[in-house]
């Protein structure tokens, strides 16, 4: 697949509809088990564009897809006397070093960005008792994101970082041939003199069986928590279809 050219693009920027098939429909009713979740989703983050979020704090980002997280779809901070606890994964530190690097903040205690996550979202995740350790929530974590294998498929699909644009659409499409189901995409809006939306974070949603499934909500299913993320000014949110796509391969970027 060839990247698209700008300005193949121009009509399109004026229908600036937002993609809603995430943020969509399904307003679940009679949920009534406020600490049941459905799913997880894996987050993956390209850190050139978490850099770009917050420029000061980077330095070399790696040049692969890395984990932000493994998020129930329900419920934070579930338990708080649960804590964090570094020895608990210390078998799996070398894939954690590798995998979840604290993209920001490479150079200060890695192991917050680690605690961060723990608190927030694997204290949720627990329920399950396929996840109800530090050990089994990190290790499958890191147990399904090799499985997903996002930097292949993207290769294979020669979706690389490029300064040309893609078409959401296109990559969308890549993906969901790849995968079977569609994962949830976000970027982060033009900045001001910029064209280009700049794709930031992919999440595959899964069964409680670690399937994969399709993000979407499902009848009688809560709304997904919006996990946005927000450094400064600057924000992730569900990509645009209609925008063209940036895929930066160096924080500095041509505008
Ligand atoms: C919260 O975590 C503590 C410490 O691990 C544990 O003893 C307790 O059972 C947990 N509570 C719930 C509701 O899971
Ligand atoms: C952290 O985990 C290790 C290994 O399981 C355990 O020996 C240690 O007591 C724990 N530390 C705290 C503060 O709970
Ligand atoms: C790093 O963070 C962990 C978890 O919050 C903490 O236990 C440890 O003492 C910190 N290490 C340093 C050097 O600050
Ligand atoms: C996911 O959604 C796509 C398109 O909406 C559909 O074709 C596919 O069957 C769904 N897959 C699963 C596993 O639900």
């Amino acid at each position: 697949m060839k990247p698209v050219k700008l300005q193949y693009w121009i009509l399109g920027w004026f229908s600036m509809a937002l993609c809603c098939w995430c943020i969509s429909d399904e307003f679940s009713q009679g949920d009534n088990q406020p600490h049941t979740w459905k799913k997880l989703f894996l987050a993956h983050h390209w850190p050139v564009t978490v850099c770009k979020m917050s420029a000061n704090d980077c330095q070399d980002p790696p040049d692969y897809w890395t984990i932000h997280g493994l998020w129930p779809d329900k419920g934070e901070e579930c338990n708080r006397t649960w804590h964090f606890n570094v020895t608990e994964i210390k078998d799996l530190m070398s894939d954690m070093r590798h995998y979840w690097p604290d993209v920001l903040h490479s150079s200060l205690n890695r192991t917050q960005f680690w605690k961060h996550e723990w608190d927030k979202h694997g204290t949720c995740a627990t329920t399950l008792q396929a996840l109800n350790s530090q050990k089994k929530y990190f290790g499958k974590a890191l147990e399904l994101y090799k499985h997903i294998d996002l930097n292949s498929c993207l290769l294979k699909a020669g979706i690389k970082p490029s300064s040309s644009y893609y078409r959401m659409t296109d990559i969308k499409e890549a993906l969901t041939k790849f995968y079977g189901v569609t994962p949830k995409i976000q970027c982060l809006l033009p900045e001001e003199g910029e064209k280009a939306q700049t794709i930031g974070q992919i999440e595959f949603c899964f069964t409680k069986e670690f399937q994969l499934r399709n993000c979407t909500t499902l009848k009688g299913e809560s709304d997904p928590v919006q996990h946005a993320m927000k450094l400064g000014t600057k924000e992730l949110s569900i990509c645009s279809d209609t925008l063209p796509t940036y895929y930066p391969s160096e924080v500095q970027d041509h505008k």
